[in-house]
C-alpha cells in the first residue's frame, strides 16, 4: 500500500542491489517502525536505478531515462500512498524546483495517488532537529492508510 521513492542507489545499495540498505536505510527504517510498519510491509524504490558516479547528483537525462521503469514500478504495484523521500524524488514527482520545505505537509495526487513529501534519512542524519516535521508527515502516510 506505501510506496516510498528516493533519490539513487549509494554504494552500499549498489554493491547488495538494494535500496536503503546504509545508514539512512537504518533510519528509513526507524521512521516506518514508528508508525509500525516494516520493511516488508512496503515497497521501497529510488528514481534512479543506479548510483551515480561519486553520489553526485542525479542528471535531469538520467532522471529521465530511469522514468519509464519507475512507471511500471507504480503500475503494478497500485499503492495507496507515495511518500516521496527528498529533494530529487519530490522534484521529479511533482514537475517543480521548489525547496524540499516549503513542499512537504501537503498531500498532492499523482495520477490519482495520493503523493507525499518528507526529508530524505539522510538528510535528517544531518539535521535531526527537522526529524519532528518527519514524524508529522509519516503521521499524515498513517492517517492515509488507516493504520
Ligand atoms: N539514498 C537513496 O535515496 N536511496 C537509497 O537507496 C539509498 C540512499
Amino acid at each position: 500500500d506505501l510506496l516510498i521513492i528516493g533519490e539513487a542507489p549509494g554504494a552500499e545499495e549498489d554493491s547488495l542491489g538494494e535500496p536503503f540498505v546504509g545508514q539512512a536505510g537504518k533510519l528509513l527504517d526507524a521512521m516506518l517502525h514508528a508508525i509500525q510498519l516494516d520493511r516488508q510491509q512496503v515497497y521501497i524504490t529510488n528514481v534512479l536505478k543506479c548510483r551515480p558516479p561519486q553520489n553526485r547528483d542525479p542528471h535531469t537525462s538520467e532522471i529521465i531515462c530511469c522514468d519509464s521503469y519507475l512507471q511500471r514500478q507504480i503500475a503494478l504495484i497500485q499503492p495507496k500512498v507515495i511518500l516521496a523521500v527528498g529533494r530529487v524524488a519530490a522534484h521529479h514527482l511533482l514537475l517543480t524546483q521548489a525547496a524540499l520545505g516549503s513542499l512537504r505537509g501537503r498531500k498532492y495526487s499523482y495520477n490519482g495517488i495520493p503523493l507525499l513529501v518528507t526529508y530524505h534519512p539522510a538528510y535528517l542524519l544531518r539535521m535531526p532537529a527537522e526529524k519532528g516535521k518527519a514524524w508529522q508527515d509519516l503521521l499524515q502516510v498513517k492517517k492515509i492508510l488507516s493504520i
